[in-house]
This record gives structure tokens, C-alpha cells and sequence, in this order.
């Protein structure tokens, strides 16, 4: 049974639909892209492991309403990965995700880069001055939201990001880097996982 409070929102949902302002273009780059819109828009109302599997991501991966693949033909991806809310994970250029990963909610992590586009005035679809490199983010690391992966970045195993970092260098295995741009915070050695854990206990 429909209530009329109901009734009222479906109603304005086709009067928004049918009305001339609310136009879908009928090109060719339209009819291909529209696929990917509408089940961008299903997809809210999956689980985050329904949407880790539509995306194809392997067992245990899970990934937060909003969360956005780009190129995922170019995605490699391990196990358990953790994909927060409005993360943007650009695979155009080559993205690797080591197993056990995590991305946080709001991170943008790019593997191409359109600046020289814009600075010459040239940046039409399918513009020839998109540079692209493969990205990578070694297993067991954890990247805090909001932060900005630069492309062709390659970040290694068991290493901390801290929240609001931007990271334009290469990030060397069992390290912390934070800031922008993001440096060398402290080691990521079995001392501080052991103080970390027993913090953790104490709690
Ligand atoms: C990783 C974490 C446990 C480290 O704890 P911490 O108390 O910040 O770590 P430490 O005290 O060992 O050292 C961090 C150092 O980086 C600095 N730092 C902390 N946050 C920073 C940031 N965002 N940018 C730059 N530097 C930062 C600290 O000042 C400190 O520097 P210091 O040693 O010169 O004083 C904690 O920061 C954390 O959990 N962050 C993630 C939170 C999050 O994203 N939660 C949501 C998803 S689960």
C-alpha cells in the first residue's frame, strides 16, 4: 500500500523526468556512458560488498556508497581491500592495490593528469596531452581520508598515510608519511606496532 506522501515523491520524480528542462542528449559518448550513470545510481542502495562485487573486486573487498572506479579493465586488485565513501580510485594509468588495503573515505587516488590539457587551452575530450603512470599502493597499507595519491606514486607495503596528505614521492615499505606534501613522519617497525597494540589494549 502506497501512502499518499509516497505517491506525491513518485510523482514529482516522473514530472522531473517528463518535464523539457530534464534533456538526455542521444550521441554515441552519451549512449555509452549512460550504462555506467544508471548503475552508479542502482548501486546506492547495494551493500559495500554487493558493490565491491559489481565492481569486480575479489573476495573480502568491500567498497562505500559514492566510492568511484575509473578504468577498472586497469585495476589490479588483492584481497580485503577497504574502499570508503566518495574515494575516487583512478586506474586509467595502471592502479595496483595490494591485499588488505585501505583507502579512506574522500581519498582521490590518480594515476593520470590533465594540467598540460588546461594550460594549452586543449582540453577536449579525447585531448592527446593526458598524461598517465601506473600507481601503486603495496598490501597491508592504510591511506586516511581526505587525501590526494599523485599518479605514477608508488607507495609501499605496511605504510601509514595520515588523513589530509597529499603524496607526490614514492613511499618507502613500513613507513608513516603525512602532510603536504606528504614526508617522512616516523618507521612503521615492530617497536611501534607493539606500543600502538598495547595502547589499543588499554582502552
Ligand atoms: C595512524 C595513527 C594511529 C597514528 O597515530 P598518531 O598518534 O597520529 O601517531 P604518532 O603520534 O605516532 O605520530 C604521528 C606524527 O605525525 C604527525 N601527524 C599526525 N597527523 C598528521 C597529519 N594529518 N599530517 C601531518 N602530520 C601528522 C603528528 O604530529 C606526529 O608527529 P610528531 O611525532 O613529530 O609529534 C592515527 O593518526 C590514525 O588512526 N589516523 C587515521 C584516522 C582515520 O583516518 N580514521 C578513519 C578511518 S579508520
Amino acid at each position: 500500500m502506497i501512502d499518499s506522501t509516497k505517491e506525491q515523491v513518485l510523482r514529482l520524480l516522473k514530472d522531473v523526468w517528463e518535464s523539457d528542462e530534464f534533456k538526455l542528449q542521444d550521441t554515441t559518448r552519451a549512449r555509452a556512458l549512460r550504462l555506467e550513470l544508471v548503475t552508479r545510481l542502482l548501486s546506492g542502495v547495494m551493500t559495500d560488498n554487493e558493490r565491491a562485487q559489481l565492481h569486480g573486486l575479489p573476495n573480502g573487498c568491500r567498497m562505500r556508497e559514492g566510492a568511484k572506479i575509473l578504468s577498472k579493465e586497469n585495476l589490479t586488485c588483492g584481497e580485503y581491500v577497504w574502499v570508503g565513501e566518495n574515494a575516487i580510485l583512478d586506474a586509467s594509468g595502471g592502479l595496483e592495490l595490494g591485499a588488505h588495503v585501505t583507502i579512506g573515505s574522500g581519498v582521490f587516488v590518480w594515476s593520470h593528469t590533465s594540467v598540460l590539457s588546461s594550460l594549452l587551452g586543449q582540453n577536449q575530450s579525447g585531448n592527446p596531452w593526458i598524461r598517465r603512470s601506473l600507481t601503486r599502493i603495496g598490501k597491508h597499507s592504510f591511506v586516511g581520508g581526505p587525501s590526494v595519491i599523485n599518479p605514477g606514486v608508488t607507495i609501499g607495503e605496511r605504510c601509514v598515510i595520515l588523513p589530509m596528505s597529499v603524496v607526490t614521492t614514492d613511499v618507502p615499505d613500513g613507513t608513516m608519511f603525512g602532510g603536504s606534501p606528504a614526508s617522512l613522519r616516523r618507521n612503521i617497525d615492530e617497536a611501534w606496532l607493539a606500543r600502538e597494540r598495547q595502547k589499543f589494549s588499554e582502552n
